[in-house]
């Protein structure tokens, strides 16, 4: 994939099917640029009910997947099971991943093998917590995360990767990374791709911004040089306000 401008929402554990249904019909209805891609992450018992009514510009996600295609893994789902019923991207290292269910970066790496061989695309999420961000280490921590998770790709592979970065103390706090914070690691995190892939690879990847992104303090954000877009939780899960993120670019 070429370098693209994305409005990602990640609905996380949220809205009962019918509500899904809802937010995503109206979210059909707005109007999408046509340089903007607009996904949707949503709960997988959703995902059924929303390709049923797909809409060509709201592109529909998973908010996980296992490292395998099948096998004895109860309550777990395949990225062959998404691949086959026609979705298109799946979230893979949400923080909330990380922290609750304790996926490291080896199973991320598995995780993200398994989805690019079922030709799904991929937002790979990394971010620091507030600790890190005190001692001001958050490069060289999220530097571990893509180094440990996503470097064992291949350039080819990597073209199916969209990163999110999410700093964990900005997430559903109300408090955004500054513009310029955004920016800072987003630079960073474009250096070292380009380090490990070479200038072009580095150039082509979209580097999503996500924690409390709202309609109000998008623009500013997404204005910057290496921000490509924005992973969106809370003000993603009504159509006004995803719809003016949308508007944003
Ligand atoms: P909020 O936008 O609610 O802060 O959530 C961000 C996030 O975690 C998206 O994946």
């Amino acid at each position: 994939m070429a370098r693209q401008n994305i409005a990602a929402g990640n609905w996380k554990m949220n809205t009962t099917v019918s509500e899904g249904k809802d937010l995503y019909k109206a979210l059909s209805n707005h109007s999408v640029p046509e340089d903007v891609t607009v996904i949707v992450g949503v709960p997988f018992l959703h995902i059924g009910t929303l390709l049923s009514i797909k809409h060509a510009s709201i592109k529909i996600a998973a908010q996980n997947c296992h490292f395998k295609n099948s096998g004895a893994y109860t309550g777990e789902t395949s990225p062959s099971m998404l691949a086959d019923i026609g979705v298109d991207y799946v979230i893979l290292g949400h923080s909330e991943r990380r922290e609750y269910f304790h996926e490291d970066n080896a199973m991320l790496a598995q995780k993200l093998d398994a989805a690019l061989e079922n030709k799904l695309k991929v937002i790979f999420c990394c971010g620091e917590p507030l600790e890190i961000r005190k001692q001001g280490t958050q490069n060289a921590y999220v530097s571990k995360q893509l180094e440990e998770g996503l470097f064992h790709l291949t350039a080819d592979q990597l073209k199916d990767v969209v990163i999110a970065y999410e700093p964990i103390w900005a997430i559903g706090t109300g408090e955004t990374a500054s513009p310029e914070q955004a920016q800072d690691m987003h630079a960073h995190i474009r250096s070292i791709l380009t380090n490990k892939y070479g200038n072009d690879a580095a150039q082509d990847m979209s580097i999503l911004y996500g924690g409390s992104v709202k309609p109000g303090n998008a623009k500013e954000i997404f204005g910057k040089e290496d921000v490509d877009g924005g992973l969106v939780g809370g003000a993603s899960l009504k159509a006004d306000s995803f719809g003016a993120i949308i508007d944003s670019f």
